[in-house]
């Protein structure tokens, strides 16, 4: 506890003794005393005296005129700057030959706000999953009918026709709206308990196979380092091709046109038996990006057609499947993916 010179009334110390938690006595703005958890919460050295420093250093905002009784939120500021949420419960304390003095208690919420943010973003995610799920229904019907009918032309035409190639864009554009249509519609679905048995590698190999003449591949070299042998897992092979597409297109629009993707699948004995890594030589991802790549809509290819739905539809689907997703940085030099799931969903969170 550290005392500086003003007296305090003999009563209200007493009484203030006996709290535990984090408080200080003031007049309107300046530091009398404060206990040491006080001291500990705000990182105060213990041997700096209290006489020079003032509430707001520490609690903001603080009210310039009349102090705010009674219980509010505010933001505390530790001494190194570092800044949390709290709550402050301020009293006063009236003397005939004193004056007037405050007390107030401090707590440290900064763990409560996490969780409700964390509360509200999972609400804002099934909402938006929701959404999302019925845009792709609608969607997915005029798509189909598309497909069929262009299909049904090309038939009555000859490969050589002028038409032909201008056809065949239209169904493999139609194609892959289906594909994203599909991913949104596993978006907003909730888990499904109908898995089967997948193997990982011959999802990398076929969806590779699917989009590798893209021309976002070409002038990309891509290796695949897969596990001979690798252990099956329990899933939904379509989500999981979802997932595999996803990671190559990124991986492809940012090493955009020249450099390499790298695919690894490995197993070992742990919680999350198979691991799959999607590596590859573009710019990376800064650290204030990280944070947000995995939110719906977030995107910075915008400009070009980007929706920002694709890493969070994959995120949604790793969880699904009782796994992890995080993004660290590639060996070589770009992004790295890092996938790690278990054999069976019985860890499935089925959000
Ligand atoms: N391999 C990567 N390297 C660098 N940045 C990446 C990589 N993968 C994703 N990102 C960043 O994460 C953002 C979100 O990715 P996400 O796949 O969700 O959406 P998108 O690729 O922008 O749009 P869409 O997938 O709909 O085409 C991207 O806009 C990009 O900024
Ligand atoms: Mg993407």
């Amino acid at each position: 506890m550290t005392l500086v010179t003003r007296m305090i009334p003999e009563t209200l110390l007493e009484n203030w003794k006996e709290i535990k938690e984090p408080s200080a006595i003031h007049e309107a703005d300046k530091c009398i005393v404060a206990n040491d958890a006080f001291l500990e919460l705000f990182r105060i050295n213990r041997h700096n005296a209290l006489a020079d420093m003032f509430m707001a250093q520490f609690i903001s905002p603080w009210p310039s005129y009349h102090l705010r009784l009674g219980v509010r939120q505010a933001l505390g500021r530790r001494i190194d700057g570092k800044e949390f949420d709290i709550e402050v419960i301020s009293l006063p304390f009236y003397s005939s030959t004193d004056g007037l003095f405050y007390q107030s208690i401090i707590r440290d919420i900064s763990r409560i706000k996490l969780w409700e943010d964390k509360m509200l973003q999972s609400e804002r995610l099934t909402a938006m999953g929701k959404l999302a799920g019925e845009i792709a229904h609608e969607i997915n019907n005029p798509l189909g009918g598309i497909l069929l009918y262009a299909n049904l032309v090309k038939e009555d035409l000859t490969t050589e026709h002028p038409a032909a190639v201008n056809l065949d864009k239209i169904v493999r554009l139609a194609t892959k709206c289906r594909i994203i249509a599909k991913g949104l519609l596993n978006f907003g679905r909730s888990s499904s308990r109908s898995y089967a048995p997948v193997d990982l590698n011959h999802v990398i190999t076929d969806m590779f196979s699917l989009i590798e003449d893209h021309k976002l591949f070409s002038g990309i070299k891509t290796d695949f380092i897969l596990e001979p042998e690798l252990p099956h897992l329990m899933g939904d092979r379509g989500q999981l091709e979802q997932v595999i597409v996803n990671l190559l297109i990124n991986a492809a629009e940012a090493v955009s046109g020249k450099g390499r993707i790298q695919v690894v699948t490995r197993s070992h004995g742990s919680r999350f038996p198979l691991e799959l890594l999607v590596d590859d030589s573009g710019p990376g991802i800064g650290e204030d990006l990280k944070v947000k790549i995995f939110e719906p809509f977030f995107s910075t290819k915008q400009h070009r057609g980007g929706t920002g739905l694709g890493l969070s539809i994959t995120h949604g689907i790793v969880q699904r499947h009782g796994g992890r997703i995080v993004v660290e940085e590639s060996p070589l030099g770009g992004a790295r993916f890092r996938i790690s799931l278990p054999l069976d969903t019985s860890y499935a969170t089925g959000t």
